[in-house]
């Protein structure tokens, strides 16, 4: 498929322009010079997205939120933890769309609300609290059937907005990356967790038959589960823009390092906060603790031993999150 032919089949699916501006896409030679050198760098900036304080959940609710409008929903419901982004984001999109938002958080109150939790409070979403992960998705359930039986009309969104429909976020991303590039980079290496962002930029790389790599760097999950997750995305991506499963390869290998999750989610590495230092010390780039450090993590180990080399052009993808760092 042509870039051309890609963009007309997404052109069919209404986006809300939430994105604006193609995100700025920079060389970090300071950084480089500090690792000693390798690939050409460059950072792919979603953090510097002007709407609801950033981010790549940004693009994916542009395509989400829009199907919501076209259902005529009153209220956006989403879930996520107390600091998820994607909240925030689902918050900022209901906001500007004069939608309500439930958003269902595990976790507790919190005494003094920062970071995402008090954007969400400022966005004027409503919070419901549960106590673990698995009671996210059926109080989003229960909570849709009384607003329903209320005479709403309730939308609810996965976590992560991790669907083929918002997966096309990053379909749509990766086209306007190659605008910016004279040939498409060796190599992408970003944060992954619900698999949406992998999925759209893997399948976009499929259809376009670009032999780049794109390694999702773990928040999370062992890398067998999060592949699974991004092959199905991918698969339900082709069904979407009515590509032949040959088109986007399904079933074919998707690449997830997770040797850079540690503890577990949301925990700090020595790598990780060694990535925090060097990327703001080095080009005043601030990545946040639960992913892009951890990405980062991946991207500085790559470089230093040497599995990057020196004829590649490597983009980061700053995914944003950065509203982390104020928790
Ligand atoms: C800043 C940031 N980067 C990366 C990710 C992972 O993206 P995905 O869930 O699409 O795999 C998240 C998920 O919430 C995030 O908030």
């Amino acid at each position: 498929m042509t870039p051309a032919a890609l963009r007309e089949a997404l052109a069919r699916v209404a986006a809300v322009p939430l994105v604006g501006a193609p995100t700025p896409l920079e060389a970090v030679p300071r950084l480089s010079t500090l690792l000693g050198g390798g690939p050409r760098l460059l950072v792919k900036r979603d953090d510097a997205i002007a709407f609801g304080f950033g981010g790549h959940k940004v693009r994916k609710l542009a395509f989400v939120a829009a199907a919501a409008l076209a259902e005529r929903a009153d209220t956006l419901i989403t879930a996520g933890g107390v600091q998820s982004n994607h909240a925030r984001v689902t918050a900022a999109a209901a906001a500007r769309l004069g939608l309500r938002a439930v958003l269902v958080v595990n976790g507790v109150e919190p005494e003094r609300r920062t970071a995402n939790a008090l954007l969400d409070a400022l966005l004027g979403a409503e919070i419901d609290y549960v106590a673990a992960p698995a009671d996210r998705g059926p109080r989003m359930l229960e909570i849709a059937d009384r607003l329903r039986r209320e005479g709403r009309r309730p939308y609810v969104i996965p976590v992560g907005a991790s669907t083929p429909l918002g997966a096309l976020g990053y379909v749509a991303a990766m086209l306007e990356l190659l605008d910016q590039l004279p040939a498409a980079p060796d190599a992408i290496v970003h944060a992954s967790s619900s698999g949406g962002t992998q999925a759209g930029l893997v399948a976009a790389a499929r259809l376009l038959g670009l032999p780049l790599r794109i390694v999702g760097v773990s928040a999370d999950q062992p890398a067998a589960m999060l592949q699974a997750d991004v092959r199905a995305i991918v698969s339900g991506i082709g069904e979407l823009l009515k590509a032949s499963p040959e088109q986007v390869e399904r079933g074919a290998a998707i690449d997830v390092d997770d040797r850079f999750v540690g503890d577990g989610y949301g925990i700090p590495t020595p790598a990780s906060r060694e990535a925090i230092e060097l990327a703001a010390r080095t080009e005043a780039l601030f990545l946040d603790p639960t992913y892009t450090a951890k990405a980062m993590a991946g991207l500085i180990a790559l470089v230093r031993q040497g599995r990057l080399t020196d004829r590649q052009t490597v983009v980061f993808w700053h995914t944003g999150g950065q509203v982390g760092l104020f928790t």
